[in-house]
């Protein structure tokens, strides 16, 4: 395997994926050929991530679109509607999900009215998305590495590695990006209950690039940061809301933000404009609950007594008093100057 992978491809009218619920024991793709089963890998999480969701949407909907060719172009966009409306109901918090559906939307839009083959359109809006993902995960890569000093001992949380994303990452990036400069640089990677992303797969992508990193429990990472052994905590987000500031990612992320203030330690959140949501306030974001079960079990092996039940809560909100710095591809801003980088 080349360090450099992808998380996924088109090829021959299918899309591969990686499929991370098999990983780090096992890499291997699976080639989906109905938006329907790219419905269902993005809810349980055989991809995951808000860029990678986002553009396995997109793939989605070029699925869709392949299948209706043929019958007029309305039909097509009505058929389209309809799997966009499935794509959107599987995980209802990360922002690039509904940004990519609705950019390759008003693209097949716009192919109808002017008489283009609209599966083609589709299929080449959803190659744009996935493209510019690599681009900008290292222009972010690059603003976020002067952060990071040689030497440096930084927490990530959660997988915002280039699993989550196309390829090359965004928190994970910024360290791929110092590591490429030439320094050293030591990784705490908090394991992230419940689903392990980070014990899974943030190590696992450390792993293959050979950066030093240890895997932490999460109750471990504050006592690090009172002993003064982490320098900077960046992570990825999976909304960020401009009209506050609010940073919403992996449930955890706000404990880790509390504790790195209260430290002192720089605490700073990488993510792509895409992940930006310029529209909505707090009140209006939905954040998504999952199956107890992932709480009550272990890799499908029930901890808890028969009859207990669990909460959770997928994903927490940070507010943005305790970020440092939001890096993003147009360099890095203060969360409440986030207005600033609105699409025109
Ligand atoms: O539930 P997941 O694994 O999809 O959550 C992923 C995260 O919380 C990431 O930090 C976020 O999506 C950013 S990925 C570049």
């Amino acid at each position: 395997m080349r360090r450099e992978f992808r998380t996924l491809y088109w090829r021959n009218s299918r899309l591969y994926l990686i499929d991370q619920k098999a990983l780090p024991h096992r890499l291997r793709y699976v080639a989906l050929s109905d938006y329907r089963q790219v419905a269902k890998a993005i809810k349980d999480m055989t991809v995951r991530g808000a860029p990678a969701i986002g553009v396995a949407a997109a793939y989605g909907l070029a699925l869709a679109a392949l299948k209706a060719r043929g019958s007029d172009p309305l039909k097509v966009l009505e058929r389209l509607q309809k799997a966009a409306d499935v794509l959107r109901s599987t995980r209802p918090t990360a922002v690039n999900l509904f940004w990519a559906i609705e950019r390759v939307m008003v693209r097949a839009e716009a192919a109808a009215r002017d008489g283009e083959d609209v599966a083609r359109a589709v299929l080449e809006e959803a190659h744009a998305i996935a493209e510019e993902d690599v681009k900008v995960n290292r222009a972010i890569g690059m603003h976020g590495a002067q952060l990071i000093r040689d030497g440096a001992k930084v927490m990530t949380y959660c997988n915002a590695g280039a699993l989550a994303t196309v390829g090359y990452g965004t928190a994970l990036g910024v360290i791929r990006a110092a590591v490429e400069q030439g320094k050293r640089v030591f990784v705490y990677v908090p394991e992230t209950r419940p689903k392990l992303q980070g014990a899974r797969l943030t190590s696992f992508e450390l792993k293959l690039e050979g950066i030093e990193h240890r895997v932490i429990p999460d109750n471990t990472a504050a006592y690090l940061m009172s002993r003064g052994e982490v320098d900077l905590v960046v992570v990825g987000a999976d909304r960020i809301l401009a009209s506050s500031g609010h940073v919403i990612n992996k449930i955890g992320t706000l404990s880790l933000a509390i504790a790195a203030n209260h430290f002192n330690v720089p605490f700073y959140v990488a993510a792509p404009i895409s992940t930006i949501d310029f529209r909505r306030t707090l009140s209006e974001v939905r954040i998504e609950e999952r199956d107890e079960r992932e709480v009550l079990e272990v890799m499908g092996r029930r901890i808890a007594p028969k009859g207990a039940r669990a909460i959770n809560y997928s994903f927490d909100v940070t507010p943005p008093s305790l970020v440092r710095g939001i890096i993003t591809e147009k360099g890095i801003f203060g969360p409440t100057e986030l207005y600033k980088l609105q699409p025109q």
